[in-house]
């Protein structure tokens, strides 16, 4: 493609990994950087060199610039909806951080939004180009570990310093808000599961009404059981500690470590000495994950973590949530 892609990033914290993304694939360039806050655009600005010129407060600036092809939306979950749906509307292709949305209703919105516009959409569940986990998917892939019986991810991240207002919002449950990285990952790998059950206690943040720990146990099918563990007040290094096991193997792996271990079995089934596989530690990988997007558009291929994809892991995220709450077990509804 001759063209570069003009690429708008809205949102100047998280969301500047997008900048470099963008900024490191040769077909596009940055036409736009996007943030209400002006300190935190003039740092974004500057530090990637940008001319202000390029800067803009107000998101609609960029809906309404048709020299934009391309946005990538990194602002508070409870914003994703209205201004993607409002992207996608004027043509732009979207890249949203995760979760897609924090309630059914807005994730249906985004679904129906995103079918009707013809344009691009993925959110971003970047636990699918974290190199240790692209190398579960592969391992599992191979076979190497027979069939998986028992799949179990967490999300074990402190936020006492990190609950601002929109973090602390009830509606943007541990579960759903960051917990929506494990149950992707375990729908990634193992599927969707059809029932869940949960539990959860309140310790560690008084600054939030939802459960700082919640500890659900899913059922994907009649052989394959899971389990996720979501802390948001946990005394720990952010991680997503995963262990898959398998008939003829167990491999156990995570976000934030440089080396995985894979136990397998010989052909009488005895397991082997545990083998150590060096990974390179790059838990948000934005770089490839702007790449995947890209190509997609460019060579019009299928979005993988797409508008429904996003929705069937939030649905399954609402699912544990109602579980916790009501003491049932659920099962999570991915019709849209
Ligand atoms: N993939 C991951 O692992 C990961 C990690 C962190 C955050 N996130 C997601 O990224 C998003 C942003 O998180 P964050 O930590 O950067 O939040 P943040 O609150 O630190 O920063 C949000 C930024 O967006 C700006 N903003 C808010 N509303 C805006 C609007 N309407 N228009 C323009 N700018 C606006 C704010 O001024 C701020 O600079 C959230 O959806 C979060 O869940 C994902």
């Amino acid at each position: 493609m001759d063209k570069k892609l003009k690429v708008a990033n809205i949102g100047m914290k998280f969301g500047m990994c997008h900048v470099e993304g963008a900024m490191k694939y040769s077909g596009a360039e940055i036409a736009a950087l996007c943030d209400c806050n002006e300190e935190n655009l003039r740092f974004a600005g500057e530090r990637y060199g940008i001319p202000e010129e390029k800067w803009v407060t107000d998101y609609m600036d960029i809906v309404n610039n048709p020299d934009i092809d391309v946005v990538t939306v990194a602002i508070p979950d409870q914003q994703h909806v209205k201004v993607s749906c409002d992207l996608l509307r004027a043509g732009k292709h979207v890249l949203c951080e995760k979760p897609l949305a924090l309630t059914r209703e807005d994730i249906e919105e985004m679904v129906r939004v995103a079918d009707e516009s013809g344009a691009k959409f993925m959110v971003g569940q970047i636990c699918r180009f974290t190199p240790a986990f692209e190398k579960a998917k592969e391992i599992i892939e191979s076979g190497t570990l027979g069939e998986l019986y028992f799949v179990e991810s967490e999300y074990a991240h402190d936020y006492m310093k990190l609950c601002d207002d929109w973090r602390a919002d009830p509606k943007r449950h541990g579960v759903i808000g960051g917990g929506c990285h494990a149950v992707d990952l375990l729908r990634w790998l193992a599927g969707d599961p059809k029932e869940v059950f949960a539990y959860g206690t309140k310790r560690l943040l008084p600054m939030v009404e939802y459960d700082d720990a919640t500890i659900a146990i899913m059922k994907f099918d009649e052989n394959l059981v899971g389990k996720v563990f979501v802390s948001t007040g946990c005394k720990r290094d952010y991680t997503m500690r995963t262990c898959i096991y398998g008939t003829k193997g167990t491999l156990i792996c995570d976000n934030t470590s440089p080396t995985m271990t894979l136990f397998v079995t010989d052909e009488e089934g005895v397991v082997q000495p545990a083998q150590t596989i060096d990974i390179q530690v790059n838990n948000h990988n934005a770089t490839k994950e702007f790449e995947v997007f890209a190509d997609a558009i460019i060579n019009d291929k299928p979005i993988v973590t797409d508008a429904r994809e996003g929705a069937k892991t939030v649905a399954a995220c609402l699912a544990i949530v109602e579980a916790a709450t009501t003491g049932k077990i659920v099962k999570p509804d991915y019709n849209f």
